[in-house]
Parts: structure tokens; sequence; C-alpha cells
């Protein structure tokens, strides 16, 4: 038993923010934003846009991919930082706004890499013989955990949602390999203080900027590419493949220099690394998704295709699966 991708499905809202536009906010230019993250734009919901509406759309558009109705799915499952609500979290109101009756769902935190643990909890929950059918959703509203203000972070992300559907298949068809690890002294690389347990919402964590995501942008950059690195190469050798058997690589779409020097590492070629950070900006567990399904639907990816999806994010967590399409 194995697991395959049958469909894909993805979302971005329609407000569409330049680099230009965030001039007129911050202290910063267009031309800084392009040398040091490869980002020209991004799309983000407006106020009172319902961030579930993304995951939503991008899971309705995955099964209607597969030719599948919503009834078939038994599990559903979001990889999201940033949920709706700390508690219950997104997975209960997308699961309702797509009519998922009785059917089982749950967040799953970690970090940027999620979408990546998804697939290699999803993919071991059908090999297990657990589910048949399972919707795996990366969405994430990173413009409302964002500190306007501060042109460190707020030029990097953009908001946005991907799905997978997941159905039970034969041992060498979809998920070949997948490896998923953390290194949990990198904590607080990328963290946001305030609004859990230990901090909890008040007029001071309000004042402080307590509730935006906080993030060492220098100590992110230099794990993030040995890190895909080593996951990359674990994932292959838990699919008994080498970098010669791959057609695509999918890194998380976080910074241009760091997926240039993740290939150059690797001694992949440029164009074999699939890329839309330019148009859509880093959206988190959403970005390897959104990714994947553009290059399926234009067509890049073709049926007996080999794709690599690898991620690093918040915990620090990264990991990476090997996906025959
Ligand atoms: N515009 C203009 N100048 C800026 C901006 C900006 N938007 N941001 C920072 N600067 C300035 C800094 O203040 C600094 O100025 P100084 O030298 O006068 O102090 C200078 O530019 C250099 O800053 P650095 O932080 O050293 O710039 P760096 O080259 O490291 O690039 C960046 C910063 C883009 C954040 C880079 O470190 C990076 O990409 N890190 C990885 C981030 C990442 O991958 N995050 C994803 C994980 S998080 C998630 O996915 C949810």
């Amino acid at each position: 038993m194995g697991s395959k991708i049958v469909g894909s499905g993805s979302y971005v809202p329609d407000k569409c923010v330049t680099n230009k536009d965030l001039e007129r906010i911050v202290d910063t230019s267009d031309e800084w934003i392009v040398r040091r993250t490869g980002i020209r734009e991004r799309h983000l919901l407006e106020a009172d846009e319902d961030p579930s509406k993304m995951g939503i759309a991008a899971a309705r558009a995955a099964c209607a991919d597969a030719e599948a109705s919503p009834g078939v799915i038994d599990l559903f499952v979001v990889a999201t930082n940033f949920p709706d609500m700390i508690c219950p979290g997104s997975s209960p109101f997308i699961a309702s706004g797509l009519g998922l009756d009785q059917v089982p769902f749950f967040d799953l935190k970690a970090g940027c890499s999620g979408f990546v643990y998804g697939l290699a909890v999803a993919d071991g929950l059908i090999r297990a013989g657990m589910y048949r059918h399972i919707l795996l959703l990366g969405s994430e509203a990173l413009s409302r955990v964002t500190d306007w203000s501060d042109r460190k972070t707020c030029v990097l992300f953009g908001d946005g949602a991907g799905a997978v559907l997941l159905e039970a298949g034969k041992q060498d068809e979809g998920v070949l390999g997948s490896a998923i690890f953390g290194d949990n002294d990198k904590a607080m690389l990328l963290h946001m203080p305030a609004g859990g347990t230990k901090e909890p919402a008040s007029d001071s964590t309000l004042e402080s900027g307590g509730h935006f995501l906080k993030m060492e942008g220098a100590g992110v950059y230099r794990s993030a590419v040995p890190m895909m690195e080593s996951a990359t190469r674990s994932a292959l050798a838990a699919a008994s493949l080498d970098l010669a058997d791959v057609d695509w690589i999918i890194p998380h779409q976080a910074n241009i220099r760091i997926i240039d020097s993740l290939g150059v590492r690797l001694g992949v070629e440029r164009d074999k690394i699939i890329t839309n950070l330019d148009r859509v900006a880093n959206t988190s567990t959403a970005s390897i998704p959104i990714a994947l399904d553009e290059a399926r639907k234009d067509g890049r990816i073709k049926s007996g295709d080999v794709v690599v999806m690898t991620a690093f994010g918040a915990g620090v967590t990264y990991g990476a699966v090997v996906v025959r399409f």
C-alpha cells in the first residue's frame, strides 16, 4: 500500500501588493527586496476577509482536479501556524465550509515545514491502512501576524492556501520516501512571543507588539540551506533514488538566495527548481502546494515525474518528501 496525490488546488487573495506599494509603508525599496529576496509582489487578505475562504477554495479545487466529491474524504489535515482561532484552530471552520460531515480533522503546526510534515504523516496513515482519502491543506494568513512597521519581516510574507488529495494506491506510486527532522535549539529563531499560554494576551503584550511574528533572519538563512539539502538527500535515500532520478525540486518559497544556494549544494540545474516567490512571496505552509499546483496545471510536472518537496521553518523543523506523479 502507498499513497498517491490525485488532485491539487490553490488560492491566493485578489489583493496584490507590490514592492512599490511597500515603499509607501516602510523604509525599503523594490531594488533591496528583489536583490535580497527575489520577491516582487504578494497577495494579501483584505481586513474584512475570512482567512478560511482561502483554504476552502484551495481544497475545493483539489477535489475538482481529482474529480472526487468531498464525500470521499475520510481525514482532513490543515497545516497552519496561525489558525483562525488558537482554539479550535482552522480545520473545523474549513471542514464546515467544505461540507465535510463527521469527517475527523486536525490542525498540524510544524512551522513552514507543515505541508511536508503533513505529507509524511498522511502517507504513514494511509500505509497503515487507517484512511483511504486524506485531504491535506496548507493555509496561512501571515498578513494577520505581520508587523507592518517592521521592514525586516513585512516585505517577506504573503497569504495563500494550497491543497492535495491523497488516495491509497500501490507501493511504487505516489509518495516514495520522506524524511522529517527537528532542531529545538533553534526554537527562538522564529516565534510569536505572546498570545499563547506562556504569555497570554494583555495590554502590555499588545503594547510590546508581542502578537507579531519575530524572526532572526540571518540565523534562519544560515540554517535553511544545509537543512533542506540534508533532508532532500535523506528522503531520496528512503526512496532508494538519487538526484539524477529527480525531475523537479519544489523548495519552500522563502528567499531566492536560499533556493539558489540549495540548488548549487545539490548540484541540480536551476531550471529543475520550481519557484513562484516573485509573485506570491513566502506563504509558509501554503508555499509548496501553491507552487506544486501551478506546475501541475501549466504542464511542467507530468505523469511519471519524480518531484522532491523540501522545507524548513519555525521550530525549527525541516524535511523532504519524494513523490512520483
Ligand atoms: N529594506 C531595506 N533595508 C532593509 C530591509 C528592507 N526591507 N530589511 C532589512 N534591511 C536592512 C537592515 O536594517 C540592515 O541594515 P544595516 O546594515 O544598516 O543594519 C541591512 O538591510 C542588512 O540586513 P540583513 O538582515 O543583514 O539582510 P540580509 O541580507 O540577511 O537579508 C533577509 C534579510 C532577507 C530577511 C534574509 O536574512 C533572509 O531571507 N533570511 C531568511 C528568512 C526566511 O527564510 N524566513 C522564512 C522563514 S519564516 C516563515 O517561513 C514563516
